[in-house]
């Protein structure tokens, strides 16, 4: 006969039974809102139940993603900017630090604008300002990015000079109207004629202190020199156009240094800012615009930047901010404490996760589920409107992304006669990764060999000789007739599809019994 008896256990074993305890998951009206005004993001890792993302009940849009390298914040990002887009038509605005958004947003049809290589960003540009308020937000950035602040004598000089600028191009600088007389539009004055400002100053020779002139100059000469100049011409970039045609990235890693990313990254943010003032409220369901942060700790962690106004403002205004980055310490306090939304990937270091777990009160279990997390998982905090009896921070299973389209190509070099190069053959073929995975699954693949050759494409660079890899697909099994028609089908003619059998033959015969992956690998 069996025997009842109570024994010691711990919370965290009497919390898996979740028959006896309300798991750490808010209610599922909570987690899964209208699908049409909502983004999906995974399902929740105890009840598994899909979470759609609104900003309905938490205090703003705004969203922050910490996490170690590779733990898929970027890749969170474009799942959401897609989806986003998608659901609400939300148009996207990507400060780029590291250039690692581009050829996703070329892939999707976007706007890439890269700073440095031939697009120019005019800082003395108004974007609907009046001279003075643009001439302080300026003079704000200076402050922020060089030690201007320790030499009055020299801010008050360069003030001075931009000023002037100004109203020598016929502007008048308490004035948000920007045409002349004749109703003509004014062209902004640049860095360059402030410099030729100062300089005439100095040539003068009136001014008393002559080392404050010349150290003004130097100051202002480091934005305006030849090949560096990129926010000392005209504007390339309609800011106008820019907010409202979907998604634009506004890839910042050709300029030479922090400095020159942070003042472009600034300046947009005080764009973005005004725009988002002067726009107002409309009926728009969702967001209007998410402005994003990847990687940009040098502006994330200033409290006088615009992000900061964004997180205030935005609600009302319908822009959301989404910033991600690595230290969670290197995002202002006046950001990280008031977004709406924190997804927490993967975090290692201990100092980190105290900042995280003092600042978003979640559970020992929860701490120690984020430092195992594999890539894609992550843990949500919601700070919501009103007061909740369930648990604010939750654990999803993963980020359930969308799989970007991702081109792969065949070098058929190897394979051409001289007739076919002189003829001018193509060289390579391309077709889209999920075609191929799709085709081999077709010839009876199994999904774990489908993917390690897409994974050799991967680390080959998108690249692989046309020969090896019909190699490669024999030794998988895949008949020569199958093979053919998938070559068929991606453009290769006939006559060079029977040039490349008799390359594989040949470098079959060769190989002796080693590995073609090895072989393909060394390449
Ligand atoms: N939820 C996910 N599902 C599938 N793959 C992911 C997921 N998150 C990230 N990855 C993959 O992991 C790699 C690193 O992700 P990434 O977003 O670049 O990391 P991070 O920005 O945090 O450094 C990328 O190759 C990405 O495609
Ligand atoms: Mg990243």
């Amino acid at each position: 006969m069996g025997r009842l008896e109570t024994t010691a256990i711990f919370n965290r074993e009497l919390a898996s039974r979740n028959i006896f305890v309300s798991p750490p998951e808010p209610p599922a009206e909570f987690l899964m809102t209208d699908p049409g005004n909502s983004i999906f993001i995974g399902r929740t890792k105890i009840l598994h139940v899909p979470f759609h993302w609104t900003f309905k009940d938490v205090t703003n849009p705004h969203i922050c993603i910490v996490g170690i390298t590779g733990s898929g914040k970027s890749y969170f990002v474009k799942t959401f900017l897609t989806r986003a887009s998608f659901v609400w038509e939300t148009n996207a605005f990507i400060i780029d630090w590291a250039g690692e958004y581009k050829e996703w947003v070329k892939q999707t049809g976007g706007k890439v604008i890269s700073l440095g290589k031939g697009s120019y960003i005019n800082l003395l540009d108004l974007g609907g300002m009046k001279p003075n308020d643009r001439i302080k937000q300026v003079i704000r950035s200076l402050g922020i990015l060089t030690d201007i602040e320790r030499y009055p004598e020299q801010k008050r000089l360069t003030e001075q000079s931009i000023e002037q600028a100004y109203i020598d191009k016929g502007f008048k600088l308490s004035d948000q109207k920007q045409v002349n007389k004749a109703g003509k539009t004014l062209l902004p004055p640049t860095l360059k004629d402030v410099q030729r400002i100062l300089e005439e100053k100095l040539e003068a020779g009136t001014y008393e202190f002559p080392a404050e002139l010349e150290n003004s100059i130097y100051r202002v000469k480091q934005f305006t020199r030849e090949g560096e100049d990129f926010f000392a011409e005209q504007s390339t970039v309609k800011l106008d156009e820019l907010l409202n045609v979907g998604l634009v990235d506004l890839d910042l890693s050709g300029l030479p240094d922090e400095v020159f990313r942070a003042m472009a990254g600034l300046s947009m943010l005080q764009f973005l800012k005004e725009k988002m003032r002067a726009e107002g409220w409309s009926s728009q369901k969702g967001l209007k615009l998410l402005v994003v942060l990847d990687e940009a700790w040098k502006i994330a962690k200033e409290d006088n930047s615009d992000a900061v106004m964004i997180v205030r403002e935005g609600r009302k205004y319908q822009f959301g901010l989404i910033v991600a980055s690595q230290n969670p310490t290197d995002i202002s306090e006046a950001i990280f404490s008031n977004v709406g939304t924190t997804f927490i990937m993967r975090v290692k270091f201990e100092r980190f996760l105290d900042y995280l777990q003092n600042s978003l009160n979640f559970s020992d279990y929860m701490r120690d589920e984020i430092s195992k997390f594999g890539v894609g998982q992550c843990a949500v905090n919601m700070a919501f409107q009103t007061a909740t009896r369930f648990s604010e921070t939750f654990l999803l299973e993963k980020i359930e992304g969308e799989e970007p389209l991702q081109e792969y190509f065949l070098d058929v070099e190897s394979v051409l006669t001289p007739q076919e190069r002189r003829a001018g053959m193509a060289k390579t073929y391309s077709f889209e990764k999920n075609e191929l995975k799709n085709r081999l699954r077709t010839f009876g693949i199994e999904d774990q060999k489908v993917e390690e050759i897409a994974s050799l494409f991967q680390k080959k660079n998108r690249h692989l000789d046309v020969v090896s890899f019909v190699i490669l697909l024999e030794r998988y099994g895949i008949a020569r007739p199958n093979i053919t028609s998938f070559l068929k089908d991606i453009g290769i003619d006939d006559s060079v599809i029977i040039n490349i059998f008799s390359k594989a033959d040949f470098t079959i015969s060769g190989m002796g019994d080693r590995d073609i992956t090895q072989v393909i690998l060394e390449e």
